[in-house]
Order: structure tokens, then sequence, then C-alpha cells
């Protein structure tokens, strides 16, 4: 069923950047989706797509003191044959779902928000940049806006769709990252919220980031929050080992994000007949593998940076150089399909593009 969306064209359009400026998420499109959940008034209601603008919020919103707030990414590309394409969308729908589950959010019905994530790229669809490892990003998101300060879940929210025309996400682009393993911060514990596309996650990770950068590193490897031995992720990565001919991955365990680059990896593995494994990984086991000379290549996957290999580890004063330091064969083969196939240029044999 058809939803009744209503559009506002902007009657001032913004200049484009360069596609060499891009960056990541510095510039939005002219446009907008935004639609508003009040449990008074029956739940989501007024879905609109209206020119980029500011939004006013009460002080009192609770996102702004409790941080009930989901987000997710995506990106659009343009295809040679002109077509707009989008990748596994409805998996990132579907995750946005079970993170409001876990922060005590209405659910959105996911076929309006597809249909509002098409009328507005449809919009603005001369934002999508077509130079090579460009695309437009998607950033969808939901926040609690009662102005009431009792700790409950909100009765109102807004449900927000932005675009960005964007570049590479790490300035080093498909060249390997240096990783500091972080031994005293955590980025989430088994049943708190590190499962969760949640804003809160993000700011409990910067704290370690920002040392890490401090030191020359671009990226920490998270530890687990009650061994500090079994790794989780790579900045705000899922990551990826290759350890004598087989693919590693940490097991979802409550506290990893379920990263649907993650998923495709995997996917794309197992159709390439590469053996992958789900299992805890521990940071003894890397140094291990990497002594007796197994450990051949790593990388993280995100939506953002799609696979961004790691050349470097960090721990304890104990440097780890994987593959030499430069970008393995594998890890290579696997970011030119996935490109490939979110873009166009590569065929796909699993119907992901939509
Ligand atoms: C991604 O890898 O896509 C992420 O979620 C990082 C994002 C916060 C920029």
């Amino acid at each position: 069923m058809a939803h009744l969306i209503t559009v506002e064209l902007t009657k001032e359009k913004k200049s484009k950047p360069a596609a060499d400026k891009l960056g990541f998420g510095k510039y939005y499109t002219d446009h907008m989706f935004i639609m508003n959940y009040e449990e008074a008034k029956g739940g989501w209601h007024s879905p609109r797509v209206v020119p980029y603008q500011p939004i006013s919020l009460d002080p009192a919103a609770k996102i702004l003191h409790y941080g009930q707030s989901v987000f997710e990414g995506m990106k659009a590309y343009r295809t040679l044959d002109g077509q707009i394409q989008l990748f596994r969308p409805q998996k990132n729908w579907e995750r946005l779902n079970k993170s409001h589950a876990r922060l005590c959010m209405p659910p959105v019905d996911e076929d309006l928000a597809m249909e509002a994530l098409e009328r507005l790229i449809l919009v603005d669809q001369d934002w999508i940049p077509e130079e090579q490892g460009t695309s437009l990003y998607v950033r969808p998101f939901v926040f609690a806006t009662e102005p009431l300060l009792g700790v409950a879940s909100s009765k109102e929210y807004l449900f927000i769709i932005i675009l960005s025309p964007v570049g590479a996400y790490y300035a080093e682009g498909i060249n390997p990252v240096t990783i500091h393993v972080e031994s005293e911060f955590v980025r989430a514990v088994a049943g708190g919220v590190g499962n969760a596309k949640t804003a809160g996650n993000y700011a409990a990770a910067m704290k370690a980031q920002e040392l890490a950068a401090g030191k020359g590193f671009t990226q920490v490897l998270w530890l687990d929050g009650v061994h500090r031995k079994y790794i989780e992720e790579v900045g705000s990565m899922n990551v990826f080992f290759m350890i004598d001919g087989k693919v590693v991955t940490p097991a979802l365990n409550g506290s990893i994000l379920e990263g649907i680059t993650r998923d495709s990896v995997m996917q794309l593995l197992r159709h390439w007949n590469v053996p992958v494994e789900e299992r805890t990984i521990s940071i003894d086991e890397l140094y291990e593998a990497n002594r007796n000379g197994t450990l051949q290549e790593a990388f993280g996957t995100g939506t953002a940076a799609v696979i961004s290999p790691i050349g470097e580890l960090n721990w304890n004063n104990e440097k780890l150089v994987i593959g030499g330091g430069r970008t393995g064969q594998l890890t290579s083969r696997i970011y030119d399909t996935l490109t490939g196939i979110q873009n166009g240029n590569v065929e796909d044999p699993f119907g992901w593009a939509v």
C-alpha cells in the first residue's frame, strides 16, 4: 500500500561540492524526510519530504538527557546505465527496528521507511556523485523528543532521513590503517546496547579513539569487556582475520553490532568456497598466529568505508605487522567485488542490489 508522503520542494538549491572535496558527511542535499511520532495522536504521522533545514527541540527533549536515539547508514549509487541503486536496504530497516526494540522505541513501518527513502532520493537524485569511490550516504535516525525529565521511554519521536554525498571514510581509503589494541576502555558488554546502533555507543568509543589518534594510530581494536582478551570490533566496524587460509570473525555475542557488510562478506566468501568461521578470537591467538607465520590478512567492514585493510596492530607496546603492511589479495578481491556489486559494475548473484 502506498503511503501519503507529501513533498515540499526547496526554493533555493545549494551548489554542489567538487567530488575531490567530499570527504565524509560534510555536505547535505537540498531535502530531507521527516515524520513525527506522538503516542497521543495514535503513533507515526505526517511523513513528508521538506527542504533540508534545522529542527527545533524543547530543551527538555529526552534525547538530550537520556540518549534514546538510533541511527542507520546506507549508500546509494548511480549505475553506468543511469539507474539508482541501493544495497540491501531492507536489512537496514530490520536492524533499525531491532535497535528500536532494545531502546524501548516504537517500531517504524519498514515499507513506509523504504518508500520515504525512495521518494527523498528521487527528489535529490542529482546529488548522487558519479566519480569512482563516491556515493550518496543515507543517514536515517530516530530520537526522543518528549519534553519530560522522568526516566522512562519517550512518547514522542522524530524520524529523519538526511543524504550526504561522500568520498572515502578514511583518508587512507583502501590502504592499510594502523591500529591500537585497546586494553583500558571497552566499547560495550553483552547485555548492554553494543548490538544496537544507538548514538551512545559512538560517544562511548570516542575517548579511546582520541587517545589512539594522539599516538598516531588510525583506530582502536576493541577487546571484550569481561576478559579483555577476545576481539570484538575495530573502530566502528566489524573485523575479519585470515589465519592459515581460513577467514575468521568474532561471533555475534550480544555486544557486537550485526553488520550488513559483515554478513555480505561472509556470504561472498562462502560463495567463493573460502572457509569462514564465526567464533571467539583472542588477541593472544593473533600474536601467536603472527609468530608462526599464519596471520595473513586483516580488515574491517562497515557501510561507510566498506572494507578497510589493517596493516598493523599495537598491543602492550608490541607491534605486529600484517601482510607486510600491504593490502592483502583476498581483502582487495572482497573490496572490488562488494563495491562493484554496490555500484552496479559487477554482477550481483545474491540479489542484493535494489
Ligand atoms: C559504518 O561503518 O558505516 C559506521 O557505522 C560508521 C559510521 C558511524 C560512520
